[in-house]
């Protein structure tokens, strides 16, 4: 018999679903918000591996419920921190995501983002359509330009090589990086230089997020953090919003602490209308979109859909979190 397969997803693209019914028995939530947990842990009851996505938490509750036939998980992120990797390598089950395939997206995002932010797009453009545009005039809707700018990045894997990558072009004074381990290869590639967190802090004009979730990245941009950044400071992150403590954060734009802010990840997702950082003007709040760019989702789909197959013929799968 067929191997199942379920999806917590009914609308990722058809191609990746298509690769998988040819093998396997195909089973798909029905509805455009995320499985219930309830739901999802009935459906996983019995089946050989799961195609899930980074708004669906794969703790042991649900290894336990699905039953020794789980061989894969793969979810069509590159974050893979909804997913206890460890609970699952201690079952036996391989977990597959997919990087690289949405690197440049994510870079372009983070760009469009970060220039939206720096030129107060967003505020502008409201202006044009209540009246607020009166006429040209010499210090309106002025911004910060990236050139002569000194750059920090937190992070500096591919998604933060491809970045920098970016912004080289805008002629800033000064890239650096943070990261446990220096990169010399890649740093050389866009001269970035790498210092400390603290360093970083206290240097930057744009500060750049762009790290994996993990115990030792939770809420390291804090109270403390905010306190030591240039008050003409922007921040912009495509990472994670668990990075952040967003209360503190808020706070920090709302005291004038920092500039501005420019997020396309929060803590909730979504963000609460009612949210404080939804009342600031200096602020550009973007639904998770890093990776929407039609192309990409289609072959992450894909990707996933591989991820799974292999795995399910005992095959080095395309990209699997070890
Ligand atoms: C998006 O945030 C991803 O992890 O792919
Ligand atoms: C602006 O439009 C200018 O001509 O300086």
């Amino acid at each position: 018999s067929q191997p199942q397969v379920y999806v917590t997803r009914p609308d990722v693209d058809i191609s990746g679903l298509e690769l998988l019914r040819k093998s396997c028995n195909v089973t798909t939530w029905s509805q455009a918000l995320p499985v219930p947990r309830d739901e999802l842990l009935r459906q996983i009851k019995g089946k050989d591996a799961l195609y899930c996505a980074l708004t669906d938490k794969i703790d042991a509750a649900v290894l336990d419920a699905a039953g020794e036939q789980l061989k894969c998980i793969a979810t069509i992120s590159v974050g893979y921190e909804h997913i206890d990797v460890d609970e699952c390598h201690k079952r036996g089950i391989r977990v597959g995501y997919t990087p690289d395939v949405l690197t440049d997206a994510t870079a372009e995002l983070t760009l469009a983002l970060l220039l939206a932010t720096n030129r107060r797009l967003f505020e502008a453009n409201k202006e044009v359509y209540n009246g607020g545009w009166k006429s040209w005039a010499p210090m309106w809707m002025c911004g910060h330009g990236l050139k002569n700018s000194r750059v920090g990045f937190f992070g500096f894997g591919r998604i933060g090589q491809e970045i920098a990558a970016r912004i080289v072009p805008f002629k800033p004074a000064k890239i650096t990086y943070t990261t446990r381990t220096a990169r010399p290869e890649e740093a050389a590639k866009v001269n970035a230089e790498h210092v400390s967190f603290d360093e970083m802090l206290c240097s930057s004009d744009f500060i750049v997020v762009s790290c994996a979730l993990t115990p030792n990245t939770k809420e390291i941009f804090n109270a403390a953090a905010f306190e030591k950044m240039k008050t003409n400071c922007i921040f912009i992150n495509t990472a994670r919003g668990g990075v952040v403590d967003q209360m503190a954060l808020c706070e920090a734009l709302q005291a004038k602490r920092i500039l501005a802010a420019g997020l396309d990840v929060t803590t909730p997702e979504p963000l609460p209308l009612d949210d404080p950082l939804l009342k600031l003007d200096n602020v550009v709040v973007l639904p998770h979109i890093g990776s929407a760019d039609i192309e990409t989702r289609k072959e992450m789909s894909r990707i996933t859909a591989r991820n799974i197959l292999a795995a399910l013929q005992g095959c080095e799968m395309e990209a699997e979190v070890k």
